[in-house]
């Protein structure tokens, strides 16, 4: 169940995590709100600040400028008609001798209108009368040496000859020579260069005759200032690159434009460089390429309207252009900016609303990251439990922080965890009690189990004690009768082998006798001689004694069986003694010392004993029995122990070798008679049941068993006293 996934949640991008889940959940959710706000302001934005929005703005501005312009011309018109008036009444006749106050009236109105450079009076004649000696700032002119001399300019002297016919005349955007040679304006901007000038007739009042011209030469640097006063205005708009400019009637000759690089007071514009902008005399379409602004100019006649063209190349421009109401001029004011001056709000309005979509963006993540945290390392620590608690730990509960429905979560998985504790301990509890149960039965089975084959050993024990005792006392009870009914006529056969040993020895010597008798006639010798033939005498003369002795030998034989049997079948009966068991072991060893010495080593292990109650002879039989077999047991070299001890009334001698062994199914068998695995002739398999019938006679027991490391250990059990009916 626990799956190890769930609380890895180290890998923040992993989907799996329920914080992920809600962080990618709310940013969807207020991203898209946040995004469909930002394209809609941004495209608000961009619609209120449309080209159209700034094409009406900046025509107005051309058109003021224009106004402007127009409203100076005109002022100055009526200035040099008001001056060429008063002049005249104040000087009328234009005589020398006034010339002092002459001079001094233009040098007032020069300083005091401050647009002028050269205020000049002309008589018929075409000769100066008076000129201003001083400038704007009152600075001194070198212009004394003109007075009497004609006008040298070209221009001058044509406003001269029109106005000396009477007409009021102007001279349109030109540099003056008169000026030039009087000014030195080469620290200041192109515009003092130039110059526009009006000629207006000095009129007798009464004869009504032009008696001379009144000639006021303007300085073109107040036009430019106009013109310049557009720059910051625009400026304060946050339309840094807008600018004024005008061309000439021609629709062609730039007349005036900005030129900000040579205007020593104000600092230069950034990425505009400084020859670029001296363009005064220069033509729009021969020049710049701008022949379609020339065509706009004009196409559109004399109404406002505004054009979009590219000066210089690369620098896209939006321009509003008006004309000069003063047909005689007819000039063409332009203002114009960049367009990337008019859409910079719109980009800025977008940087920020991107800045702004982020921050919030970011806000809203990081927002949303605590509260997923808020919500996500309660549920973690719940989970950290719970698997700390599936793994045994049950003390574990859960920190409850918030009253949320984490919160109670949190309190119920420790309610749950709590009762889970409960039913633990209540079942370790059952489990120990059940452990001790199935334990104390487990033992109470086992002791009754030992017993149980204790009592079935033992049964079986005594089964076969039964079955064996009973086979014995049978076996005992056949021998018996068997040795009584063969014990007489080997009486009749074994006790009278001496006799006919004897008897045979005398008929031997009987026949002897008669044989060497002289007497004997040689019929009766050659008779018995042919007797002796026949019979074969010399043969059973020779073989006779050999067959006695060998009839002798046998009956003997058959003699020791019977008195064995009978010994096993306790027929016999002899005189109960005190034994000295150990000293019956020695006298054992020593008649049977030649089937031992240098074969077998003898170890004693003799415990303290007493003597016991026995017939001597039977147990050194017992003894002799068990080591020839032990001896006969082992083949070429071993070991034979005999040990004893006293135990309860008995003692016990142990006679173990480490021969051949007896086979499982031939260890039931041995104690009974005849029972030999030897080779015909060397054993009867009389000892052991000899043995056998000798120790059950002194109410013992004679055990066989195989020794661990191979061998065989029979052990003798004897009483120590035996009872008085036992004999
Ligand atoms: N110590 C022993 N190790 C191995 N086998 C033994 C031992 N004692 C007895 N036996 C076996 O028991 C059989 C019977 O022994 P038992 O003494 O009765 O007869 P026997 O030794 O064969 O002949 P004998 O009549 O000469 O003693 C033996 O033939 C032998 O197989
Ligand atoms: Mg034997």
């Amino acid at each position: 169940m626990a799956d190890k996934a769930i609380h890895t949640g180290s890998h923040f991008f992993k989907f799996r995590s329920l914080r992920n889940k809600l962080l990618i959940l709310i940013i969807v959710l207020s991203l898209l709100p946040l995004i469909g706000i930002s394209i809609f302001s941004y495209n608000a934005g961009s619609k209120q600040i449309s080209k159209d929005r700034i094409r009406l703005l900046l025509e107005n501005k051309a058109q003021d400028t224009a106004d402007k312009i127009d409203i100076m011309l005109r002022n100055q018109k009526q200035e040099v008609n008001s001056m060429a008036t008063t002049f005249w009444r104040t000087f009328p006749g234009l005589g020398t001798q006034n010339h002092a106050a002459m001079v001094q009236m233009l040098n007032d109105f020069t300083v005091s209108h401050e647009v002028y450079d050269i205020l000049v009076v002309v008589d018929k004649s075409g000769r100066i009368v008076a000129v201003n000696t001083v400038n704007r700032l009152s600075q001194p002119l070198g212009s004394a040496a003109l007075l009497g001399q004609e006008l040298k300019g070209a221009e001058e002297k044509e406003l001269f000859n029109r106005s000396i016919r009477g007409a009021s005349t102007h001279h349109d955007w030109y540099r003056s020579s008169v000026v030039q040679r009087l000014y030195d304006y080469s620290d200041r901007d192109i515009s003092y260069w130039y110059n526009i000038a009006y000629g207006e007739p000095l009129l007798d009042p009464v004869t009504h005759e032009t008696v001379g011209v009144w000639i006021s030469i303007i300085n073109w640097s107040c036009i430019q200032n106009i013109l310049d006063s557009v720059e910051p205005d625009l400026s304060v708009q946050d339309l840094k690159t807008g600018y004024a400019f005008m061309y000439a009637k021609d629709a062609d000759t730039i007349i005036g434009h900005k030129y900000r690089a040579n205007r020593k007071d104000l600092a230069p514009l950034p990425n505009y460089p400084a020859a670029k902008q001296d363009l005064y005399g220069t033509r729009v379409v021969g020049d710049h390429g701008l022949k379609d602004l020339h065509d706009a100019v004009l196409r559109q006649n004399r109404s406002v309207f505004n054009f979009a063209y590219e000066f210089p190349k690369g620098t896209r421009k939006l321009s509003g252009l008006a004309f000069i109401d003063d047909a005689a001029f007819g000039w063409v004011v332009g203002v114009g900016v960049d367009e990337v001056d008019i859409f910079r709000p719109i980009r800025t309005l977008s940087w920020w609303i991107v800045a702004a979509t982020l921050i919030l963006a970011a806000l809203v993540v990081v927002m949303t990251y605590l509260v997923a945290q808020g919500i996500t390392i309660p549920l973690k620590n719940l989970i950290h439990t719970a698997q700390s608690i599936a793994q045994g730990n049950l003390k574990e509960r859960v920190q409850v922080r918030s009253s949320d429905e984490v919160g109670i979560l949190g309190s119920t998985f420790n309610d749950m965890a709590r009762a889970l504790e409960n039913r633990e301990t209540q079942l370790q509890e059952l489990n120990r009690n059940l452990e001790n149960m199935v334990r104390q039965r487990t033992q109470e089975l086992e002791s009754s189990h030992d017993a149980l084959k204790k009592a079935y050993l033992d049964l079986q024990n005594t089964q076969e004690q039964l079955v064996h005792t009973e086979k014995m006392a049978s076996l005992g009870q056949l021998v018996a009768g068997i040795a009584h009914e063969i014990k007489n006529p080997l009486n009749f056969i074994y006790g009278n082998t001496g006799f006919l040993s004897d008897y045979t020895k005398k008929l031997q010597l009987l026949l002897e006798a008669f044989d060497s008798l002289p007497s004997l006639s040689p019929e009766d010798r050659a008779r018995i001689d042919n007797l002796k033939k026949e019979c074969n005498y010399a043969f059973i003369r020779e073989d006779l004694p050999t067959l006695i002795n060998n009839f002798t030998e046998g009956a003997g034989r058959i003699n020791t069986i019977v008195s064995d049997l009978r010994t096993f079948s306790r027929m016999d009966s002899y005189m109960m003694a005190e034994i000295d068991v150990h000293a019956s072991i020695e006298i054992s060893l020593n008649l049977l010392r030649n089937q031992y010495k240098e074969r077998i080593a003898i170890h004693r292990e003799y415990g303290a004993i007493p003597k016991i109650q026995g017939y001597a002879g039977k147990l050194s039989q017992v003894f002799m029995n068990l080591l020839t077999n032990a001896f006969h047991a082992i083949g070429e070299k071993g070991d034979v122990w005999i040990r004893t001890r006293a135990a309860g009334g008995m003692i016990e001698v142990e006679v173990q070798d480490n021969g051949q062994g007896i086979p499982r199914e031939n260890l039931k068998r041995i104690f009974e008679p005849f029972f030999t695995t030897k080779a015909v002739g060397q054993g009867t398999g009389l000892g052991l049941s000899i043995s056998y019938g000798i120790i059950e006679q002194h109410h013992g027991r004679i055990l066989v068993a195989n020794a661990p490391g191979g061998g065989t250990i029979f052990t003798v059990r004897l009483p120590i006293e035996q009872e008085k009916s036992a004999s």
